[in-house]
């Protein structure tokens, strides 16, 4: 699987200009650990524009729960990634929007976009919106999704993204969590020729809240959009009769920039909270680095703005750089299979960064849908959600990239803010893994912990993958609960940031993810808590108990799959599956839903009650048609409190 592969890459050219005379990536990665202070404070002064200097660097330590960088400097995002560059790119475009249907994309020049935030900014004033107020975002890629959060980081209000595919109820919870006055959406998006009507969700989530007292909407399809109850604001009219001008809010470094749920092990989704200065530099930074961008590149990151490789590096990294950045409404499928690569070659664009589970959605499918375009604009492909498998890796580094451009498999997560470890930036020669992120980015110092939380030392060894040093991009909490924040992140170890992924040191020192170590499943890249769905399905009046896991899945990367036990009484019916998976719709999202639902009469627990997981994926995700098969796989199962149910769940799960 992870055979070595020699190539012969071009040097990355901004290798990170301002330490180019230390060396290469070694020397330079030396140097920012060993200097981190030092190094990170070089950055922050020639990457970022500040409206009052800083005089303190950083003031973090993870025992006490405190992450601090730049703390007395002041600075506002959207000058950063706008204003300034008004005067040398101000007619360049600063957004490319490639809509569903193709050949009707619009261009957002610098101007433009600086235009509409002001007058977008005026309007979220004119509703109240004031610094430090939390503003809920349930908008599709687009111009407009773009503008409302830039809107919000130009007056200081905390935006919180939620990703247009989670349901009224998924929304309704995390509009109340954030206490948010003032939600912005769209009447729908188009997706592979699909309408889907966001207001409609938007207005269920809202019902009967009286806590949202504005709802602005943004028009995608003139004719669907319905304005529907008094809260309601068309946002078109509102924006052309907004005025121009609006000052930036000057916003402390640690002031939070965005809110941005994601699922834990346990619990409802956390809150993660980023700040100003510090996110957008650690954006900024590995923008630069990871993906060789230079102002003028045409920046293609085919991530949703509701999540967090949205956040920076369609939206915030590409800026910051003065780079114009792709928003891709689309599916890779639509209208065929080539339908990236025909962007890539109509844009001419320099980078493209997407997911394992679309590229290998897309390997299935002939050559000719990459061979008709013409892809030799592309410097960097990323990867990004999930491990890459040597396939995948394979066809894009000799199909999509001709065998010269380098793939970025960045491993990171919403909570660091940006990536943390990829083998670019690299050497000229350096060598590449497919399935490896490799390296860790500057100023990362990974490391490996036991069960006994000792840290594993040398080479060819596996553990907990932590992060020993605070680095600029890092969450600071989460909203509303600091004490989750320490206990999931920081009190796990000692003095590090435990990541929750298990990882592979291998005999070169480089990182394999070896994938999560907590009850956390990735579904296309998507993020589920196995916890959640449990909790979603015990909800209903006939399931007594779910037990949740993820299985592999060919496209996915990983299924949700369910058994559960139904309530003393309750008849087994063929609605009962329906229902569950209409519930688990509801409540989290489509993408949640169990591939199946197995319905037993005992989970195969522990004498002291735990469910033993391990069982339960070998069970679903087993081919063997007999017990017999499959029991020497499923290791001593007789010190279970009750071993006999596993061969009874087993022939529940052959039948259905
Ligand atoms: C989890 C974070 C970071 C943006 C997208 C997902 C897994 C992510 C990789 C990779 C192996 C990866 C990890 C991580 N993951 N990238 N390149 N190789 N695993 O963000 O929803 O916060 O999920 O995704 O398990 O912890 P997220």
């Amino acid at each position: 699987m992870r055979g070595r592969l020699q190539q012969l890459l071009r040097r990355t050219k901004r290798n990170l200009a301002e330490f180019k005379e230390l060396g290469g990536y070694s020397e330079i990665y030396k140097y920012s650990i060993e200097k981190n202070d030092e190094f990170w404070e070089k950055l922050a002064r020639s990457r970022l524009l500040w409206e009052k200097d800083f005089t303190e660097v950083s003031d973090s330590s993870f025992k006490d729960g405190r992450i601090s960088w730049f703390a007395d400097g002041q600075l506002n995002v959207f000058d950063n990634c706008v204003t300034r560059h008004l005067a040398d790119r101000g007619d360049q475009a600063a957004l490319i929007y490639e809509k569903d249907e193709p050949g009707n994309e619009e261009i957002v020049t610098y101007a433009q976009l600086h235009s509409l935030v002001n007058r977008f900014a005026n309007v979220l004033k004119s509703k109240g919106v004031k610094k430090g107020d939390r503003v809920a975002i349930y908008y599709p890629v687009s111009p407009l999704g773009v503008a409302a959060m830039l809107a919000c980081a130009k007056i200081g209000a905390i935006h919180s993204v939620v990703f247009a595919g989670f349901s009224a109820d998924a929304l309704r919870q995390r509009i109340i969590d954030a206490d948010c006055r003032v939600v912005i959406c769209a009447d729908g998006t188009y997706r592979g020729g699909r309408y889907i009507n966001l207001k409609s969700v938007v207005d269920e989530a809202i019902e009967n809240l009286d806590l949202v007292e504005t709802v602005l909407v943004g028009t995608r399809n003139a004719e669907a959009k319905k304005l529907t109850t008094e809260k309601d604001v068309d946002l078109d009219l509102a924006l052309a009769a907004a005025p121009e001008n609006c000052l930036s809010e000057p916003m402390n470094a640690e002031d939070p920039l965005f809110l941005l749920y994601t699922s834990g092990s346990t619990g409802k989704p956390k809150g993660l909270v980023h700040s100003q200065a510090g996110y957008l530099l650690y954006a900024a930074v590995t923008t630069s680095a990871v993906f060789d961008c230079e102002p003028g590149d045409r920046f293609g990151c085919v991530a949703d703005i509701g999540w967090i490789t949205g956040h920076t590096y369609t939206v915030y990294g590409p800026l910051a750089n003065g780079a114009t950045s792709l928003l891709f409404e689309s599916i890779p499928s639509y209208p065929d299979p080539g339908r990236y690569w025909a962007t890539v070659d109509k844009h001419k664009l320099t980078q493209f960064y997407g997911a394992p589970t679309a590229y290998r959605s897309l390997l299935r499918h002939g050559d000719e849908f990459i061979e008709k375009y013409d892809r030799s604009s592309l410097k960097r492909i990323g990867s990004v959600g999930e491990p890459i498998n040597t396939e995948a890796w394979e066809w894009l580094h000799h199909k999509v990239g001709s065998s010269k451009v380098p793939i970025a498999d960045t491993w990171w997560q919403t909570e660091t803010g940006g990536n943390m470890i990829t083998p670019v930036p690299c050497d000229a020669g350096a060598s590449f893994k497919p399935g490896s992120a490799q390296r860790p980015f500057y100023g990362i110092e990974p490391v490996l912990k036991n069960a006994d939380g000792n840290t594993v030392q040398g080479n060819s060894v596996d553990g907990a993958l932590c992060i020993a040093k605070p680095w600029p991009g890092i969450a600071r909490t989460i909203h509303g609960d600091h004490e989750r924040f320490r206990n999931v992140y920081l009190n796990v170890f000692d003095d590090v940031y435990t990541t929750g992924d298990g990882a592979h040191r291998d005999q070169d020192g480089e990182y394999t993810i070896t994938g999560r170590m907590d009850d956390v499943i990735n579904v296309s890249g998507h993020r589920l808590g196995t916890a959640e769905i449990e909790d979603c399905l015990t909800q209903l009046d006939f399931i007594s108990e779910a037990a949740v896991i993820g299985i592999p899945e060919a496209t996915k990367g990983e299924v949700p799959y369910a058994f559960v036990i139904l309530k003393e009484g309750v008849e087994e019916n063929s609605e009962h599956k329906l229902l569950a998976n209409k519930h688990v719709a509801k409540v989290i999202a489509k993408f949640a839903v169990p591939k199946d639902t197995i319905i037993v009469s005992g989970l195969p627990k522990t004498r002291s009650g735990k469910i033993m997981r391990r069982i339960l994926r070998k069970l679903a995700s087993s081919e063997a048609k007999d017990f017999a098969q499959i029991a020497p796989e499923l290791g001593d199962i007789s010190t279970l409190a009750e071993p006999e149910v596993v061969e009874e769940i087993f022939l529940k799960k052959c039948q259905s």
